[in-house]
């Protein structure tokens, strides 16, 4: 068996991002939710997970400069930072690390928004799951914002060909516990390159003072 990095290496060596079941041009629900909290453009912002995602390109755009993006992929993020003028390069931590154990623990800390769309859905067991809450929350400053997108209930059950869990906010807020307010909760339908409706949970919390 194939451990979970050779599976994510593979799958961004051998295809263009805009072949991948969750590809999208633009992050547009992500930044919305991100300009409601109005974080401000040098405040610490993490995204999970980030593989390609055109979510670094489009937190540029918006003025944001104090961005890291953690990926177990190393192939996935040599795509974003290819994408990236030299003056925007220098505005993103590129950091190849496994959310579930990382190493790199200086990034984990003082942030003002944690984001992750599609990433924390692969997270099957429920040790699992505490570990990756038990980061998030000692990463976020307090008043900071978290912004999740998972797959949401009824759609698709395996992504990439791993299981994946389904989630409401309600069961997104349950995981996150006391120290979160739900700011926000809904559904979105993300349309996979094939034009297959992928519906999604979206959350913003807000971590209490
Ligand atoms: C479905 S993709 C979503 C990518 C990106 N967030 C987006 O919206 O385009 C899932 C991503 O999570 C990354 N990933 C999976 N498990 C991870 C882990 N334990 N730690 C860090 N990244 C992980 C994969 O390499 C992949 O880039």
């Amino acid at each position: 068996m194939i451990s979970v990095k050779e599976h994510w290496e593979t799958i961004y060596s051998k295809k263009e991002e805009n072949q991948l079941g969750w590809y999208q041009e633009k992050a547009g629900v992500s930044i919305e939710l991100i300009k409601e909290t109005e974080i401000k453009p040098d405040d610490a912002i993490i995204d999970i997970g980030s593989g390609a995602s055109i979510l670094i390109d489009n937190l540029l755009e918006e003025g944001f400069y104090n961005i890291t993006a953690v990926d177990i992929s190393s192939a996935a993020l040599d795509k974003t930072k290819k994408r990236l003028s030299s003056e925007d390069y220098v505005k993103v931590k590129f950091v190849v690390d496994d959310v579930l154990n990382p190493i790199h623990t200086e990034v984990f800390q003082n942030l003002s928004l944690w984001h992750d769309r599609a990433v924390f859905h692969f997270i099957l067991n429920k040790a699992d799951k505490e570990k990756y809450i038990n980061l998030l929350n000692s990463s976020l400053k307090k008043g900071g914002f978290v912004v999740m997108g998972t797959f949401a209930q009824g759609g698709a059950e395996k992504c990439s060909g791993l299981e994946i869990c389904q989630y409401s906010p309600e069961d997104i807020k349950a995981l996150l516990g006391e120290n979160f307010t739900l700011v926000k909760g809904f559904n979105h339908t993300h349309y996979n390159p094939k034009g297959d409706e992928r519906p999604f949970t979206y959350v913003l919390f807000k971590k209490k003072i």
